[in-house]
């Protein structure tokens, strides 16, 4: 039976308030049969779920596009809810039913239509917490109601003393005064006929709040704002709006001081019980003033929303030698404690969190820096007990000691509350080995605490900031485990604006760190390499077309850089950074700073090049083509001896060559070789940083050295991805060395137990270990690449992965005895994937219970060396044989 199982909007189920003027409809065709191909495709749009007021048809296109499909119809109107459907024809299969409908909303199009005005309390904020708020009636029976909101700073809407929606957080973090997310709030179900009232919370967030290790605070403004608009649709055809203006009034509350990095401190005792609800004395609250600001950045949300995700319930309650009550929560995680207590009105309790302790079990926060990440609970002395969780702010923690707990402390009145974007996880991955297992799961853990609507560093010390460099070596292993398009097509756009006139890239984004900190190579080159990933993940054209401008204003920043064009050797540079070949007391590696920023000068320029042509710019993809060839011949003049030597005998000098291609033919096995001696010499231990370690395992295994990979995954001593594993790490650390083998630690001043980088290695486990990569000419997944590399110190691995067609599989498994090679493969319908199968002949594979060559859904089979290659359409295939 073919079917279509799920239709999305801009890559969303049922989106409510979106403003993309064309927006794309993808979906997944479901089939019981191998070798199934869409042939033709139909989309309806329209005001009524019946689907008779239709506003666009696209009639039967003879297509097998099943993503991306773009809107085609009349303009789309504001606040206006579309249906959608979608069926599809295949060959031999006929036609689907039409799909179960769905629809997509759109916010407000116009700033026009903004009639709220911006409300703030006072025009200096004191440290508590602001409360806005309005009575207003319903007149009439209502059909929908909506708010759009957003803030200057970070807001909890109420109404009717109940809070609106599950986002946490919100707006987010963007460059403010570029693009302001406003979010929308579908209230209609709250809203009967009689009184009501809006309630606002506002805190400093992003906006105001200290950001950046030198506490700096009112980064984007000085004061805290609202902006809130409530339409009311009646039954009867009649409208309302209710806005923030001058009607509001403005208070604070029992939020005393609500910070990003310092945490929380609220006073129960002044509380005012249901100051959001109708029926409130507000003759305490003050007048709001209102702030003359135009609505032009305003922006919907596009991005997944930050909501709390998880629940975790405490391991142990710990007794530490210092005297401590400390919970560990057995994750080192993101987000923040919700506790219950029952205590007298003045009670307090402070939390304070870690993600270590110490190596004699104590209590350890000096790695946080200036950040307190201090929670402190006032009780009101509320006879049933009172239950609290912090409004604005997050910590990044494994370890809460508890102080001025009254009574019996017991874990059961703690949970951990684990809060990120709401991305979809899309990755999975294992094998056999259970460390390499943890590994993986420290992975996603790193990228669940830092994808807090920015990509950062870290969720802990006072930086957490968007670092291009981190962001960059990790996308690839991010596009794989969860599906974060929207997440970093916000955050380019970011880059993009905050992007310096001569095209130089800030060190972070959004840029908190001043006009001068920019234009480090592999830092700044997450402008090109970050939009190219999220298309070979994606297929989504759209997002190099409008990130093109920014990577070619890198490029050229390049170009321009110093007097010789085809050499990067000028400027500031972070190098291989944390590597282990670097001198006592630098943070820098040995690998010299103009070969790293030559090498991505080569790459940047490649893939710039290639983004032209998809986007048929033919004069600039010659261009760049050019480019990137003199800058790979200046690389060999000035990096490689004659015979193939690499000048830096580095590893990440070799793996950067091998990398991004600059060595060639001969010179290519004697650089990987190369790379294999560095590595044996050093005991089968790397001694790469930022830049080094996310592709060494990779060109490892591209190059003839699978084994020597394999081991350096394996490898459990240190400095290895193993050994934090091995300390019992639950999430990936910024120091191969952040605990040493003796337990001290390798220095308070930057170390993170929560930094994505290193988990690059992510990377090679699903593309090179379990095989499954996407190809450049066919991106999306539109056809899969599946080349599995076993070895002898695994005896299987598989990965799985939620593509924009549906998910697709590949795992292998080896009988020890036997030395029978299974290889699992799951294809989605509408998708076509080559398959290597390693050491195989065609002779002697059998797909499930008949010889390959009576398998359905093959097309071709090519032996190529020792390996047979197959070209298949979709379905579930399993190759057995054996092994040569
Ligand atoms: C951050 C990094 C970042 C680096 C720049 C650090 O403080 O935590 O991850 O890339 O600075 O070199």
């Amino acid at each position: 039976m073919l079917r279509i199982d799920g239709v999305t909007c801009e890559y969303a189920r049922n989106p409510v308030g979106i403003d993309v003027a064309q927006p794309r409809f993808s979906w997944t065709v479901m089939s019981d049969k191998r070798d199934v191909v869409q042939s033709a495709y139909q989309v309806e749009v329209a005001l009524d779920v019946l689907f008779s007021e239709l506003v666009w048809q696209s009639g039967r296109v003879e297509s097998d596009q099943s993503v991306h499909v773009a809107y085609g119809g009349e303009p789309l109107r504001s606040r206006t809810r579309y249906h959608l459907r979608v069926r599809v024809w295949a060959d031999r299969e006929g036609v689907t039913a039409w799909s179960e409908p769905s629809y997509f909303e759109m916010g407000l199009l116009d700033s026009q239509e903004w009639v709220a005005r911006w409300i703030t309390a006072t025009s200096i904020d004191p440290k508590p917490c602001t409360l806005l708020r309005r009575d207003f009636t319903v007149d009439h029976k209502i059909e929908s109601a909506r708010i759009y909101a957003t803030a200057h700073g970070v807001y909890e809407l109420q109404l009717d003393g109940e809070r609106v929606g599950d986002w946490v957080l919100t707006p987010g973090w963007t460059s403010y005064a570029n693009q302001l997310p406003y979010q929308t709030y579908d209230v209609t179900h709250r809203l009967e006929q009689g009184a009501h009232t809006l309630g606002v919370i506002l805190g400093d967030g992003w906006y105001k709040g200290p950001l950046g290790w030198n506490g700096q605070e009112n980064l984007y403004g000085d004061a805290r704002a609202a902006l809130v608009q409530l339409h009311l649709q009646y039954e009867d055809g009649s409208q309302a709006v209710i806005a923030s203006d001058g009607q509001w009034t403005a208070s604070t509350g029992p939020i005393l001081r609500s910070e990003i990095y310092y945490g929380e401190t609220y006073d129960a005792r002044l509380e005012k019980a249901r100051w959001s609800a109708p029926g409130f004395d507000d003759a305490s609250f003050a007048a709001v003033y209102l702030v003359d600001e135009a609505c032009t950045t305003l922006v919907a949300q596009e991005s997944p929303p930050m909501r709390v995700i998880d629940e975790i319930q405490p391991l142990a309650l710990l007794h530490t030698p210092a005297g401590d009550r400390v919970i560990d929560m057995g994750q080192n995680m993101v987000g923040w404690v919700r506790f219950r207590v029952q205590g007298d009105a003045g009670t307090v309790i402070t939390l304070h969190h870690a993600e270590v302790l110490d190596h004699e079990g104590n209590f350890y926060t000096d790695n946080l820096r200036s950040a307190r990440q201090l929670v402190t609970y006032t009780c009101k002395g509320a006879a049933e007990g009172e239950v609290f969780e912090p409004h604005f702010t997050f910590q990044g923690f494994r370890y809460v000691k508890v102080e001025g707990y009254p009574g019996e402390l017991s874990m059961a009145a703690f949970t951990g509350r684990v809060i990120h974007s709401d991305y979809e996880q899309t990755g999975a991955f294992s094998c056999s080995d259970p460390l390499v297992n943890q590994l993986q799961h420290n992975i996603l853990w790193g990228q669940k605490g830092n994808f807090v609507d920015v990509p950062t560093d870290c969720p802990q010390r006072d930086e957490r900031l968007g670092w291009t460099g981190d962001a960059q070596v990790f996308v690839r292993t991010a596009v794989f485990n969860g599906r974060v398009p929207t997440f970093f097509s916000k955050w380019l756009r970011d880059l993009a604006f905050d992007q310096m006139p001569d095209g130089g890239v800030p060190h972070v984004i959004p840029n908190v760190l001043g006009a001068e900190a920019y234009g480090s190579s592999a830092w700044g080159d997450a402008a090109v390499i970050c939009p190219w990933q999220l298309y070979l993940a994606y297929g989504d054209r759209r997002i190099l077309e409008s990130q093109y401008e920014s990577m070619q204003a890198w490029v050229r920043y390049i170009h321009d850089q110093g007097d010789d064009e085809w050499l990067w050797n000028t400027g500031f540079h972070f190098g291989d950074w944390l590597a282990l070949d670097a001198k006592e007391g630098s943070y820098i590696g040995a690998t010299p700073k103009d070969l790293i920023a030559t090498a991505y000068y080569a790459h940047s320029t490649d893939l710039l090049a290639k983004t032209a042509a998809v986007l048929a710019r033919t004069a600039e993809a010659e261009l760049y083509r050019r480019w990137h060839q003199e800058i790979c011949v200046r690389f060999g003049e000035e990096f490689v001896t004659p015979r193939g030597r690499i000048a830096a005998y580095t590893q990440t000098a070799h793996v950067l060559a091998l990398m991004f291609d600059l060595v060639k033919d001969d010179q290519r096995k004697r650089t990987a070789d190369t790379l294999a001696l560095l590595i044996r010499e050093n005991g089968y231990r790397l001694t790469t940083g930022f830049v080094g370690t996310p592709y060494l395992c990779r060109v490892l295994s591209e190059n003839g050295h699978h084994d020597v990979a394999c081991q350096l995954v394996r490898q459990t001593e240190y400095p290895s991805w193993l050994y934090s594993v091995q300390k019992g790490a639950t999430t990936i650390w910024e120091h191969w060395d952040g605990i040493k083998s003796d337990g001290s630690f390798w220095s308070a001043d930057m170390n993170s137990f929560n930094h994505y980088a290193y988990g690059s290695i992510g990377d090679w486990l699903y593309g090179v270990l379990a095989g499954l990569d996407t190809d450049p000419e066919f991106p999306g997944y539109r056809r899969i690449r599946i080349a599995p590399k076993p070895d002898a110190a695994f005896s299987f691995a598989k990965v799985g992965h939620e593509s924009l067609y549906g998910l697709i599989g590949s795992g292998w498994s080896r009988e020890d005895e036997t030395g029978q090679m299974t290889i699992s493969v799951e294809i989605p319908v509408n998708t076509v994937a080559t398959i290597v199968l390693p050491g195989a002949s065609g002779l002697a594979v059998w797909e499930g219970d008949v010889p390959l060559g009576e398998a359905i859904g093959i097309h071709s089979v090519t032996q190529q060396d020792g390996d047979l290659s197959l070209e298949v359409g979709s379905g579930h295939y399993v190759f057995t044989y054996l092994a040569v």
